[in-house]
């Protein structure tokens, strides 16, 4: 894995990326160029040994593989910027910005260049990112380079280009509702008796353990439901009154509402 790598827009999710691949060896920090036009809120990582620049074109001279994780307004500015400098002999494009197809990349840099676009969430800041990939064009090499790219920040999966949308439902508005579920439980965890902080870390590690049980033993959720639930017991009888209250069918809901908003909005 010694390509170069740019990261062109240094902001919330780039520079945790950055930092995610340096903090977990996949990258040597002078492998790897990050541009922002103020470069001051980059200084840290400079300090780490990153090359970091306000030239988007010093960046695609320096890298052969560029990742784009500017605000969607701002990518068809970048893109206009840098195409002349790109080389499909060379280059491969990675796009994180969020309802940015492949086809409206493409009108701009041609047909002929790599494009992968990929979706993480915020959970990329402590690797644990879960980030669905499309790949445009890659050859199996490219494809390994980005899967393991992205495996260093979470886990990772390559989907369709069509369900981008969906992806970006269920993995990053995802965090919000797992957020949501999880502030719900405090509340109730105080209201029972626990301060905030206790209630706290008792919701977010009880999610954290639920979840890891699912993707460790591959299980169903309600496999490990029905070993907690005991005849006539709490369990059953807190989960069954959330459910006449709406509770499943209130997060399908928000969930094809949110996919709904995306597909009507973009
Ligand atoms: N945050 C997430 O968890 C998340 C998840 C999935 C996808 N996304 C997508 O990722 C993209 C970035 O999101 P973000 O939250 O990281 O936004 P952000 O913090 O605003 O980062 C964008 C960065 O781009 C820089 N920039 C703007 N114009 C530039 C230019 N011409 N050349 C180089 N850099 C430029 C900005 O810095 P300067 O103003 O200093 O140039 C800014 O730091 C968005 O498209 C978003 O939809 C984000």
């Amino acid at each position: 894995m010694n390509k170069k790598l740019a990261i062109i827009g240094g902001g919330n999710l780039g520079a945790a990326m950055a930092e995610g691949l340096i903090n977990s060896g996949f990258i040597l920090p002078e492998h790897l160029i990050v541009t922002k036009r103020d470069i001051t809120t980059l200084k840290y990582l400079e300090e780490k040994g990153v090359l970091v620049s306000n030239s988007n074109i010093e960046a695609v001279n320096y890298a052969d593989c560029i990742l784009l994780a500017v605000k969607p307004f701002q990518l068809k500015e970048v893109l206009t910027e840098v195409k002349s400098y790109l080389n499909p002999e060379r280059h491969s494009l990675i796009s994180v910005v969020t309802g940015a197809w492949v086809k409206d990349i493409r009108e701009v840099v041609g047909e002929a260049l790599t494009v992968f676009r990929a979706m993480p969430n915020t959970a990329i800041a402590i690797q644990e990112s879960m980030t669905c990939i499309h790949a445009s064009g890659a050859n199996e090499e490219q494809r390994n380079y980005v899967t393991a790219l992205f495996d260093q920040l979470g886990r990772t999966v390559f989907i369709e280009e069509k369900l981008m949308d969906a992806a970006t439902v269920l993995g990053a508005c995802g965090t919000a509702f797992a957020m949501r579920y999880i502030r719900a439980n405090i509340q109730g965890g105080i209201e029972i008796g626990f301060s905030a902080a206790v209630a706290s870390l008792i919701a977010a590690q009880t999610v954290k353990g639920a979840a890891e049980l699912l993707l460790t033993k591959n299980t169903h959720p309600e496999q490990e439901i029905d070993k907690v639930t005991t005849p006539k017991g709490c369990t059953i009888a807190g989960l069954n009154e959330m459910e006449h209250q709406g509770f499943s069918s209130s997060l399908i809901r928000g969930v094809v509402t949110s996919y709904k908003k995306i597909i009507n909005d973009m």
